[in-house]
């Protein structure tokens, strides 16, 4: 079903970037017309998705209320453009066999390729030099992504979360325990500091300086003293010339500290 919204509009004009920039991944392959061809299932034709719905209902209940179940993408050569044949392949023959675990169906809970073949600039993060394990199989978009229902942010399967920060938790407890002293940046979530998928600079972080804490913590010059610097009503001229915010030996609890409200150990 269609609904109008920008989304819609949107869709097509990533989709078309895409496609250009999957031509220059794939130039050598075999690959021919649109980067949206979902997975090929050998035999089998599109049906749609309500053919998916007697067996699994709750798939098919949920899927309209997603991200994908709202984009519409001209040139996606299937009756339902993003629909679950996207991501699965074409389920004729999955429908024709009565269905089953690895019969003529794609689960691209193991395979991340479904979701490259449209994001990938998602593939490209991967494979920047600091990536969560992704591409080494030792985790699955799915681990952050729910990919049928409502919310997109959180695992799938997982119980009903928040955004962000609560899909990070689960792995990462050391950086969010409880603490006295929490850093308030966490509130903005570990986006604020971190890229999810794969970044340049170490520990994945969105940038590998002082630019990090200073796009929050503004950086002033009192009139009339030259060359001198404060953060946060404290001096920090002498500081900033040591190192990066956290490495310096000063704000080294980045994410909270239980003894130090300032957060330096
Ligand atoms: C955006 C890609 C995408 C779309 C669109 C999609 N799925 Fe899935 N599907 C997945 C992924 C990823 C998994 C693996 C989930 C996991 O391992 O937790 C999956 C798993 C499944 C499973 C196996 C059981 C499970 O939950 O692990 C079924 C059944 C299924 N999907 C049916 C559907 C149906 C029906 C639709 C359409 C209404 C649909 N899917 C649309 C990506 C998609
Ligand atoms: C006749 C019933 C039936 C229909 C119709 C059906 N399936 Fe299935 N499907 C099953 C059964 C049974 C399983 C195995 C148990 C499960 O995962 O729910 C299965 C499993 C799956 C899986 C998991 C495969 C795996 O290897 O992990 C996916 C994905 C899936 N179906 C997608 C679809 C999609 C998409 C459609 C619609 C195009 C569809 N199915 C239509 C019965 C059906
Ligand atoms: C047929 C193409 C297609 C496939 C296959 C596909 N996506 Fe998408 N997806 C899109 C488009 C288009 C958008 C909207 C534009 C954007 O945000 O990139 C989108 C959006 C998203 C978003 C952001 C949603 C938001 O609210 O910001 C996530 C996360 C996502 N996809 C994950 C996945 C995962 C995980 C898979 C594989 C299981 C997958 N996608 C498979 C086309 C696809
Ligand atoms: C470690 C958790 C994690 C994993 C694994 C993960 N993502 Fe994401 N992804 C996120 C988070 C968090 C965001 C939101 C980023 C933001 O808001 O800045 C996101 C955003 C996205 C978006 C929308 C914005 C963008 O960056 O284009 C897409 C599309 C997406 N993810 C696709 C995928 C696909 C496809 C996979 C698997 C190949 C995947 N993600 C694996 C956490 C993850
Ligand atoms: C399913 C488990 C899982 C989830 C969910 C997860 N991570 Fe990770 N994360 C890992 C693993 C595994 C590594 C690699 C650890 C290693 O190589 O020592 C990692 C590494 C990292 C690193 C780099 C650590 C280093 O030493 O370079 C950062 C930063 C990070 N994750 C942040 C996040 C954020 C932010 C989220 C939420 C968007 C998140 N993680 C969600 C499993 C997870
Ligand atoms: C204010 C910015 C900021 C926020 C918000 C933030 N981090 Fe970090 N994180 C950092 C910095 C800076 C480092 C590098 C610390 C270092 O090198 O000593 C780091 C390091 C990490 C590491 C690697 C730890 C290690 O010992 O190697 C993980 C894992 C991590 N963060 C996870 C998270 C998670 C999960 C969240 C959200 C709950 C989060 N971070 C939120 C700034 C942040
Ligand atoms: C997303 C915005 C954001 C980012 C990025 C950020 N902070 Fe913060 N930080 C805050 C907010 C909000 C507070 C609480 C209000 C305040 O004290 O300014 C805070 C408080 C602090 C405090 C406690 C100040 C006090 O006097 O109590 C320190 C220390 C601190 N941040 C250091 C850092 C460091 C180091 C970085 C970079 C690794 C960083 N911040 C990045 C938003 C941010």
């Amino acid at each position: 079903m269609r609904i109008a919204s920008a989304r819609l509009v949107l869709g097509p004009l990533i989709f078309f970037a895409l496609g250009f920039a999957a031509l220059g991944l794939v130039s050598c392959g075999t690959w021919s017309g649109s980067v949206a061809l979902p997975p090929r299932i050998e035999g089998a034709n599109f049906v749609g998705n309500q053919a998916c719905y007697n067996c699994h209902t709750n798939h098919t209940r949920v899927f309209p209320s997603s991200a994908h179940g709202r984009l519409h993408l001209p040139g996606a050569g299937m009756p339902e453009q993003v629909g679950c044949e996207s991501c699965h392949g074409a389920g004729s023959r999955h429908i024709a066999v009565g269905g089953g675990v690895g019969r003529f169906i794609l689960n691209p809970g193991r395979d991340a390729s479904a979701c490259y073949r449209c994001h990938i600039e998602v593939h490209a993060e991967f494979n920047l030099p600091q990536h969560h394990p992704l591409p080494e199989g030792k985790m699955n978009c799915v681990q952050c992504h729910d990919p049928h229902g409502r919310d997109i942010m959180k695992p799938s399967g997982g119980p009903a979360m928040a955004r962000l920060n609560e899909s990070c938790a689960g792995c990462h407890r050391e950086q969010t325990k409880p603490v006295v002293y929490i850093h308030e940046a966490m509130r903005e979530g570990c986006t604020a500091c971190h890229q999810p998928h794969g970044s340049i600079h170490p520990k994945m972080l969105v940038e590998r300086d002082n630019n990090l804490c200073l796009k929050c913590h503004a950086q002033v010059a009192p009139t009339g003293v030259a060359n001198f610097l404060v953060i946060g009503s404290t001096p920090h001229s002498p500081r900033v010339m040591q190192g990066s915010c956290w490495s310096a030996g000063c704000h080294s609890a980045v994410h909270g500290s239980n003894i130090d409200p300032r957060l330096r150990y």
